[in-house]
């Protein structure tokens, strides 16, 4: 029997997507794959919310946060990275892989970004890129892109933001809010397998990059822009073929739920999911309804539960798959993922699962309570 998998990536994906994979491949350099990444490219305009160009990368996320950063920095150059937790650290580390001088702007785990600490940092050097994860998947925590992206602004800089796991799931406007380089995955929100990392870039930063060498011979953004404009349009090497297939089928089902809808069917998801485990009596990571991510939830191990002994119940017994921990979080917290084509059936499921392994280790747990209160928080 299939397991209900609420991982925060890779998501379960429709079978009508799977399907769509399980065909032939083609040639890549033809007018047939030109059909299929053209729509592609002008949904995946839609997702994003810009008119800029986009790059569709045949690896996973870190690959698209690589292509970004070793294509607008140069060894030397200053970088602004903001650091509230696994991935943000990430961006740092690529930056300083590449050579550049990091200016880590550093937050708790669990805290969300503050516009002003970003400020300073611009104030006192003279980075010409910031660096920032939207959804911070290790914490559970959604960062104030809107906010940073007007600093930026002010400051005439590139704004880079990693909305791997929220890109689909939460508000995210990159024009209008003026965010200069997106990057996403194809197995968080967007509902394909992993494979595929989507890079938004505007004129702004492809300029920059146009005046810069790439510091990696495949990630070389401008690269691939450049292919798109061949014909029949193209990528600089052979693209996973399939999961272009996979990729379209995920997007026309995205466009067709309708963007504002899924971002409030996560919200919806996320309120289900905190009010359930409140309930519980279990500890919310993210205790501030504000700052918490609508993809992804966390969670606080009570005393004395161990986090194999818990999630292999859960799996094993419920045939429900949750994430642990990351880096000094592991053991400390579990994390429940609400993106994709999931439904609130789902999050009633997990959350009373939850509650029924937590009460088989001997925590005190209230499982009637949760019921009723997603129950309230449907729909509401
Ligand atoms: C916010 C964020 N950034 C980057 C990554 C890395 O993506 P990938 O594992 O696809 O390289 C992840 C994956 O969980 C993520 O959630």
């Amino acid at each position: 029997m299939e397991k209900l998998v609420l991982l925060p990536g890779p998501v379960m994906v429709h079978e009508d997507v799977l399907l769509r994979s399980a065909k032939q491949v083609m040639n890549h350099r033809s007018e047939e794959f030109e059909e299929v990444l053209r729509e592609c490219l002008e949904l995946s305009r839609y997702v994003f919310q810009t008119e800029g160009e986009v790059a569709i990368i045949t690896g996973s996320g870190t690959a698209g946060m690589e292509a970004a950063v070793y294509s607008l920095v140069e060894p030397g150059e200053e970088v602004v990275a903001v650091v509230n937790g696994k991935f943000g650290e990430r961006f740092a580390d690529i930056a300083e892989r590449r050579g550049a001088e990091v200016i880590r702007v550093e937050f708790e785990w669990g805290e969300a970004a503050d516009p002003e600490r970003v400020e300073e940092a611009l104030a006192d050097s003279d980075a010409e890129v910031v660096t920032m994860v939207h959804c911070e998947t290790s914490t559970t925590v959604l960062n104030p892109v809107e906010e940073v992206a007007r600093v930026c602004r002010e400051y005439d800089v590139i704004f880079v933001v990693d909305a791997i796991s929220s890109l689909g799931g939460a508000e995210f406007r990159m024009d209008d809010w003026g965010v200069d380089v997106c990057v996403t995955g194809s197995q968080k929100v967007l509902g394909c397998p992993p494979g595929l990392a989507l890079v938004a870039v505007n004129d702004r930063a492809l300029e920059r990059m146009e005046e810069r060498e790439s510091g990696s011979y495949y990630l070389d953004l401008p690269k691939y822009l450049r292919f798109l404009k061949e014909d029949p349009m193209q990528t600089p090497y052979t693209p996973a073929v399939n999961e272009f297939y996979a990729l379209l089928e995920a997007l026309r089902r995205l466009k067709k739920e309708g963007l504002e809808n899924r971002w409030e069917r996560c919200r919806e998801l996320q309120r289900v999911v905190r009010e359930g485990i409140r309930a519980l009596g279990l500890e919310l990571f993210v205790e501030d309804d504000e700052i918490a991510s609508p993809t992804v939830t966390g969670v606080v191990y009570p005393d004395g539960v161990d986090d194999r002994e818990f999630r292999g119940l859960l799996r094993d017994k419920y045939d429900v798959v949750v994430a642990g921990g990351q880096d000094h979080l592991a053991g400390k917290i579990f994390r429940i993922g609400h993106m994709g084509e999931v439904r609130v059936r789902d999050m009633v499921t997990a959350v009373t699962c939850v509650g029924l392994a937590m009460r088989e280790l001997g925590v005190d747990v209230d499982v009637g309570a949760a019921a009723e209160a997603m129950a309230d928080a449907i729909g509401g």
